[in-house]
């Protein structure tokens, strides 16, 4: 194929591969768990050693079902409040925006840096309804202004807060809950242990990106913002549809469990405001 899109991202950039490939690796598996054909399209019209993400049956199930957790988060969320906002952070190449079914009255923004927004622009169709990109660094104090505060927000960011300082992500958190009248903030973290232990991730390692920021105590978090109160605290190792996972996986996930200093390695949070 000649028309491939070759990719020349870097750092925490360049992991967007990783889980582009594990949601196209886990659409192609026996029993799917998001089972996203748009990422497996997108990752075809990709020119990339996809073998730099060291992406595996049981790394990819684990990306598929982090998304999947965080769709039905927001899928419930649009249901609730259907006069609302989605802000996706680090939106990457995921294909959410065209994966879930939204009211019409549910404004989609997609906030990536520039480079990224652009290969979006490239590589996947336009969503329908009330859509938008912003291609900017979320830690800038700038971008937030383009989103109206008009309504409730759903704040997602997948894959991002571990590449931000502890500062950063204070910011950022701030930034919405000020901004907006009221909403939920969606995201996965790492524990300080994962932090400590980042160079066993070859999408890490490979791409020559650093993380930072890990959480350890959710409930830290709540004193970012007066009203902000954590919902769910889930744990890598207890999210729904572990037994989704490959045997090799299971068992991973089996002992990982019973290891207190490794349990708290990864988890996918809520927050009200
Ligand atoms: C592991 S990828 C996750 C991408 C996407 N959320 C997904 O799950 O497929 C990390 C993403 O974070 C983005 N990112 C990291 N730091 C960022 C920042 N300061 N501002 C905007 N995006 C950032 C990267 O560009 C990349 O798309």
């Amino acid at each position: 194929m000649t028309d491939r899109q070759k990719i020349t991202l870097t750092g925490a950039q360049e992991t967007l591969l990783a889980t582009l490939y594990g949601k196209a690796l886990d659409t192609r598996a026996r029993r799917p768990i998001l089972g996203d054909r748009e990422a497996v399209r997108v990752m075809r019209r990709i020119d990339y050693d996809f073998r730099r993400t060291g992406m595996t049956a049981t790394t990819a199930a684990g990306v598929a079902l982090r998304a999947r957790q965080l769709d039905d988060w927001i899928v419930e969320f649009m249901t609730a409040q259907p006069e609302s906002t989605v802000l996706h952070l680090a939106c990457g190449l995921d294909t959410r925006p065209h994966r879930l079914a939204r009211p019409a009255t549910v404004r989609w923004v997609d906030v990536d840096y520039p480079e990224v927004v652009a290969l979006r622009e490239r590589l996947l169709p336009v969503p329908e309804g009330d859509y938008r990109q912003i291609g900017a660094s979320v830690t800038g104090e700038e971008w937030l202004a383009q989103v109206p505060a008009d309504r409730p927000v759903v704040a997602v960011f997948e894959g991002l807060s571990m590449y931000l300082r502890e500062e950063e992500g204070r910011r950022l958190v701030q930034r919405i809950t000020g901004r907006f009248p009221g909403g939920q903030l969606l995201f996965d973290v790492y524990g300080s242990m994962g932090i400590r232990m980042q160079k066993l991730v070859p999408a890490v390692r490979n791409s020559g990106s650093t993380l930072h920021w890990g959480v350890d105590d959710p409930r830290v978090i709540e004193g970012w913002h007066e009203g902000l109160v954590c919902l769910d605290a889930l744990r890598s190792v207890d999210m729904p549809g572990l037994e989704l996972l490959p045997a090799v996986g299971r068992a991973q996930m089996w002992v990982l469990a019973r290891i207190p200093r490794l349990r708290d390695v990864g988890r996918i949070l809520r927050y009200r405001f």
